[in-house]
Order: structure tokens, then C-alpha cells, then sequence
């Protein structure tokens, strides 16, 4: 989809669909200067009883009185109410009731805001117009199941042509990354296996200037990764683990060195630990943490990043053969900790061990995140919609929790209790990777503590909630959701 930036009023525009908005209690479309369009809209609004609040949508056939042929109304809530998060989900509701009547053009005049804020407002609505026609629908055969999809729109907003067209340019990178993370998600797990997914992160990482190495099981052993491929051993499918590079054009001494790392499960069986037939199903999104990672690094040249990062994409298959895994073994680390294995199923911690000490240990990074469909207990603690932020160091928690609000993402911080260690250190080996009943996140957050060092700043994104969308909105469909993204490449632009 091409999307274009104006200032026109939403009378001069031309699209088989023009959206506007309206706040709480409007009694007219807000930022439409045309007095006659501002006349029928608010007849309309009037006529229907609409009310502003957010999400609410009004539709009028303006039969062929003005440029487009028909004119939406979308409630944005209260004024000051979270906003751009408003902004960002009417801009997504518009797409996709234009796609719903079968159009493929789309105009959206936003409401009028303060220069500081222009930039902001054409960004989020940028995301939604590219959320809102987001369709993973390369499976569907049937012509009346395949949704329409918009070919072009245009936004339109108050404020200099140029920052408009910068701000709507860094929605559409961001919509991008986000939706390259859903891609992968979506791909059935047979076809999007470790090889599959690195392929994909050679193409993507090259074409967005990065430098991208694919290490395969040779290397692996030859790196030491013994816990990884200790997992990856239950299945037919070769583990790979890639590492991808970003360098900014201005190198100092003080230029940050950040390195990413993703849990990037291609499907989780549970291993010899198996999971139910449920609870199986949406395990395709185990490389969730993986595909946000791949989707934040291809962003990182186009929002002018200035920190050096580097992205690791742990790739493995939790699968049952008869070579797989089991619970009893004791399996050697990258760090040379042992750990005891007490689930199977817990294998994400097993694979993110390895990358995470090899990379404190080898790039000697100034912060690292790690991005991973960790835990159950996270989903538990805080839903669908928000991921878990683990971490030792408030500067860091901070500095996420900021990006995840300015990204527009549930991020919510939950703690590191100390006292829980002493349930991951018995057994016959240093550690074992799994914890008590209660509690599985943070202990789970506790076990990857293990393998860094403490003066690391380091910080645990659990996804294992937000990775996959099981109930549809205008803004993000069903299925993988590229959690995680916008909070990373948000963190990394402000630094
Ligand atoms: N991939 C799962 C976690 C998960 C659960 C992700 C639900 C997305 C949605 C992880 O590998 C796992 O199975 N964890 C176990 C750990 C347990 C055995 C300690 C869990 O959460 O049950
Ligand atoms: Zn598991
Ligand atoms: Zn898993």
C-alpha cells in the first residue's frame, strides 16, 4: 500500500473513503474546515446519536456532493485521553471499513494539533492506516474469503509539509518492522522452521543495510552453545542461530553498544514434556521474541538510530524424537554452569542461556534485552495484552517503560525476588529450569539472571501474552501480533 501526506481539507480529497474525527461530546467533525461537508457531518452525527467515544463509527454516503464518495466520523474518546493510541486504533478502523465496503483508496484528515505535536499524531496514524490493512491471507484460495486490500492512502494534518511526510515515513518503517514480526508468526511452523526463519532474516537484514551471519549446528557445537543444542536435539529441523549486526554512520567512543536477543522456539511441542492439545495449538508463536527482534533491527537505519546493535536470533525446534531431550539430564552451558533439566517444556530459558552469556561475554555490550514467549505464569499475572518487564536496573526500566508508552504498547514491570533463587539452585546440577509452582515468571526471569553478569544492564521482556492475539481488533487480526517491536525500536531511537 502507497501512503501519501497532504494538508488539504477533507473536502478536496479524492478516495472512495474520507475519514475524520470527532472527541467526546463534539458536535462536529474536529479539523474539517469546509463549511458545507462540517454542515452534513454534523446533521449526521446529530441524526445518529454519535458520541465521540472512542471507537465509536459513523458512516455517510455523501452521493457524490464531494470529492470522496463517502465520509466516516470516528470517535476518539476524550480529549488528552491517551490520544495517539486513539488516533493510531481509528486510523486502523478506518482501513478496514474501507476494505469492508470493497474500497481501496482511503483518505484520513486528522484533527487539528500544536506544531510540537504534528509529527507524533501523523506517526500514530501512519501505524493504524498500516495496521488496518494488515491481512496474513497468502492461504486463503477462495476469492470471496480474500479480503480487499487498500492500495493507497493519504494523510492529512495541519503542520509543515515536511514533518508530516517525515512522521508518516517513520510509521510506515515502524508498521513495517511490526508487520515483517506478524509475517513470521503467521507462517505455519513447518514452513517457518530455523532454517526458514534465517533465510528470511538474511533477505530482510541485507535489504535494510544490516550485516547478517547464520551460524549452523557445526558452529554451534563449536561455540559451546550445549544447552541450545541440547533442545534442539529432539528434532529432524537443523538449529541455527543468527546474528545480525546494525553499525550507525557516527561511531564514537561513547556510541552504545546494544545487543537484542530472541527466543526464536519454531514450534513448541513441550518436548518429552507435552504440552496438551490447547495448549499446542498457538505454539507456532514461540519465535515470537526471535521475530521481534528481526522486525526491530530492520527498522534501526530508517529511524536514524544511533547506538551500534546487534540482534540474536536463537532458532530451534522443542520437538520429540528419539534423541530428544529429557527431564533428568544434565546439560553443559556456553557459560559452563550445569543445569538440570525439570521440564522439558521449559526450553526457552535453555536456549537464551547460551546466547545470552556468549554475548555478555564476546561483545561486551553497554545494555542487552532479551525478547522471549518466556512463561505461562507471565500470561497468567498480566493477560493477552501486556508483556512483562524484568529487570535489575531502573535506569533501563525506565527507558523501556517510556518507549512501550510512546510505541503504544502494554509493558508492565514485575519483580526479581531474590528469595526465589534458592528454587532454581536444587538438585544435582548448579541450577535446574524450573521453579516452584507459583511464581514461574519471575523465576523464570531469575534463571536467565544466572548466565550475565550483575552489572550488566539487562533487562527481560516476557511476550508470551501479547505475541499472539487471540481476540481481533481493528488494529492487530488474529494471530502474531509483532509484540515487542515498537517498544524496542522506540527505546533505541531515543537514545
Ligand atoms: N513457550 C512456552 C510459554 C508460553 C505459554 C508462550 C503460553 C506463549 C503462550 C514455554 O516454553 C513454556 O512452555 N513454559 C512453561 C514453563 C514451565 C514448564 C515451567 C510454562 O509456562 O508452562
Ligand atoms: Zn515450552
Ligand atoms: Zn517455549
Amino acid at each position: 500500500m502507497k501512503l501519501r501526506t497532504s494538508g488539504s481539507d477533507l473536502s478536496e480529497l479524492k478516495a472512495g473513503v474520507a475519514a475524520c474525527f470527532a472527541y467526546e461530546g463534539d458536535t462536529a467533525p474536529a479539523g474539517v474546515r469546509d463549511r458545507r461537508l462540517v454542515r452534513e457531518l454534523a446533521a449526521e452525527m446529530k441524526a445518529e446519536k454519535f458520541r465521540g467515544n472512542r471507537a465509536d463509527l459513523l458512516s455517510w454516503n455523501a452521493d457524490g456532493k464531494f470529492g470522496s464518495r463517502r465520509f466516516l466520523v470516528i470517535g476518539l474518546g476524550k480529549k488528552g485521553d491517551n490520544e495517539l493510541d486513539a488516533l493510531r486504533a481509528g486510523c486502523a478502523t478506518a482501513a478496514r471499513a474501507a476494505a469492508a465496503i470493497h474500497c481501496k483508496t482511503l483518505a484520513v484528515r486528522l484533527p487539528p494539533v500544536s506544531a510540537s505535536k504534528v509529527e507524533p499524531a501523523v506517526r500514530a496514524a501512519a501505524e493504524g492506516v498500516h495496521f488496518g490493512s494488515y491481512h496474513f491471507d497468502r492461504y486463503l484460495t477462495e476469492k470471496d474469503r480474500q479480503p480487499v486490500h487498500l492500495t493507497s492512502a493519504l494523510i492529512s494534518s495541519n503542520g509543515s509539509a515536511a514533518s508530516i511526510r517525515k512522521a508518516a515515513a517513520m510509521g510506515s518503517t515502524m508498521a513495517g518492522s511490526v508487520c515483517l514480526a506478524r509475517d513470521l508468526v503467521n507462517e505455519p511452523p513447518s514452513s517457518m522452521n530455523p532454517a526458514a526463519m534465517a533465510k528470511v532474516a538474511v533477505a530482510e537484514g541485507r535489504k535494510s543495510g544490516l550485516t547478517v551471519k547464520v551460524h549452523n549446528r557445526g558452529d554451534l557445537v563449536k561455540l559451546g552453545f550445549k544447552s541450545m543444542l541440547a533442545v534442539a536435539r529432539g528434532s529432524k529441523a537443523e538449529p541455527k542461530f543468527v546474528h545480525l549486526v546494525y553499525k550507525p554512520k557516527i561511531r564514537t567512543s561513547k556510541t552504545e553498544r546494544i545487543v537484542l536477543v530472541g527466543k526464536g522456539v519454531t514450534f513448541d511441542s513441550g518436548g518429552l514434556n507435552l504440552k496438551t492439545a490447547a495448549g499446542m495449538l498457538t505454539m507456532k508463536c514461540d519465535m515470537g521474541g526471535a521475530a521481534a527482534v528481526l522486525g526491530a533491527m530492520t527498522a534501526l537505519r530508517d529511524t536514524g538510530c544511533k547506538a551500534e546493535v546487534h540482534g540474536l536470533l536463537g532458532l530451534v525446534e522443542n520437538m520429540n524424537n528419539g534423541d530428544a531431550y529429557k527431564p533428568g539430564d544434565i546439560l553443559e552451558t556456553y557459560a559452563g554452569k550445569t543445569v538440570e533439566v525439570g521440564n522439558t517444556d521449559a526450553e526457552g530459558r535453555l536456549v537464551l542461556c547460551d546466547l545470552l552469556a556468549y554475548a555478555a561475554k564476546t561483545l561486551k555490550p553497554t545494555a542487552m534485552v532479551d525478547l522471549a514467549t518466556l512463561t505461562g505464569a507471565c500470561v497468567v499475572a498480566l493477560g493477552l495484552l501486556a508483556t512483562g518487564l524484568f529487570t535489575r536496573h531502573a535506569a533501563l526500566e525506565k527507558a523501556l517503560l517510556k518507549a512501550a508508552g510512546a510505541g503504544g504498547e502494554k509493558v508492565w514491570p514485575l519483580p526479581m525476588f531474590e528469595e526465589y533463587l534458592d528454587q532454581l539452585q536444587a538438585g544435582p546440577a548448579d541450577l535446574i529450569n524450573v521453579g516452584q509452582r507459583w511464581g514461574g515468571a519471575i523465576t523464570a526471569a531469575l534463571f536467565l539472571g544466572e548466565f550475565l553478569p550483575r552489572t550488566l544492564p539487562w533487562a527481560h521482556l516476557d511476550i508470551a501474552g501479547p505475541a499472539f492475539c487471540e481476540k481481533a481488533t481493528a488494529e492487530t487480526p488474529l494471530g502474531g501480533t509483532g509484540a515487542g517491536v515498537r517498544t524496542i525500536v522506540r527505546w533505541l531511537e531515543a537514545m
